[in-house]
């Protein structure tokens, strides 16, 4: 039994319906009554313009939506997808967290930290995707931020230039939150981008400006969610201080390269009470009809309940 399925076990028992993984390239869209749900809703609910979104900041970026598309990431079409079925899984648990009526009560809880173990898992692509994801939700407004400082790359996978962000906003009190803020032809999507490469830039996100930055973000925008693309738990330190300002962490875990010892030594540094969800990412199952025989059957499931106990962190079965 992997740490996954071992963390899962040890709550109440995870519904068939959020589990779920994303696969690598594309794969036949699945058969389901929430995929029918999802078109019959964009049906009855038109998405808004994507024309002249207002402008809040001094910045903004068309996104090349067939470009997305390409990479294999979700864009805010009406058409229909698996990768979008799988991040409606995804995104469940934690909005119904955000909204405060998850099973688990956290502060900040708005704001939702995208980590992993190891570099190259697809942190920067399940934060870009679960962004957009949400951003497509109406009523839902999204900060996508670049707080991997070690290894920006959110702008680049998103296809822009980015100038001045968060580093920037953490060194220089005189830049304000708008300053920096791009944003996009998804009106409900803006992205905070990481910035000028600084020596201290690590330090900085465990700086009292992050802290204060990440409370302000989440009381200030309360009605929206924050998704902060991280740097991976086990590169750097500062990873996990900046997790304790997170409500809710999404651990992705690369299916069949990441090491259970990885990914458990990468808990370890989470505080024990967090809202930890994992995301398998470039599973080659994808979801369908069997979701227990196949593989990593628990591809992925959200902390229903409280985090991980000190004891469900013990011990390694490989
Ligand atoms: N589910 C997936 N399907 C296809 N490509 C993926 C998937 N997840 C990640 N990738 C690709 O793998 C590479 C590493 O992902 P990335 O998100 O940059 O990792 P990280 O941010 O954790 O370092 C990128 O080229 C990304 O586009
Ligand atoms: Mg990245």
């Amino acid at each position: 039994m992997n740490i996954i399925e071992r963390a899962m076990l040890g709550r109440s028992p995870l519904p068939r319906e959020e589990l779920a993984s994303v696969p690598a390239g594309d794969a036949p869209a699945p058969r389901s009554l929430d995929s029918m749900i999802e078109r019959a809703a964009v049906i009855a609910k038109p998405e808004p313009s994507r024309v002249n979104p207002p402008k809040r900041t001094q910045h903004s970026t068309v996104l090349d939506f067939d470009r997305l598309r390409a990479m294999g990431m979700l864009v805010p079409d009406a058409r229909r997808s698996q990768i979008k079925e799988e991040y409606r899984h995804i995104k469940r648990p934690l909005l119904m967290n955000a909204a405060g009526k998850g099973a688990t009560l956290a502060e900040h809880a708005n704001l939702i930290m995208v980590t992993s173990s190891r570099p190259g898992e697809g942190k920067t692509f399940t934060a870009c995707n679960l962004a957009l994801s949400i951003a497509a939700e109406r009523d839902r407004t999204v900060l996508l931020v670049d707080a991997d400082v070690i290894k920006p790359s959110l702008a680049k996978t998103l296809g822009f230039e980015a100038g001045r962000g968060l580093v920037d906003l953490l060194i220089d009190e005189q830049i304000e939150l708008a300053d920096v803020l791009v944003d996009t032809n998804v009106p409900s999507l803006t992205v905070l981008p990481a910035g000028s490469a600084h020596h201290l830039s690590t330090e900085l996100l465990a700086s009292e400006n992050m802290r204060k930055l990440a409370v302000e973000m989440s009381n200030r925008y309360s009605d929206r969610i924050i998704v902060i693309d991280s740097p991976p738990l086990l590169v750097t330190t500062e990873a996990s201080v900046l997790a304790t300002l997170a409500g809710q962490i999404v651990m992705v875990v690369e299916a069949s390269r990441t090491h259970q010892s990885q990914v458990q030594e990468a808990l370890a540094l989470l505080d024990s009470n967090q809202i930890v969800g994992f995301v398998l990412n470039k599973a080659q199952r994808v979801l369908g009809a069997d979701y227990y025989g196949y593989g990593y059957g628990y591809g992925y499931g959200y902390g229903y309940g409280y985090g991980y106990g000190a004891d469900q962190r013990e011990g390694t079965e490989e």
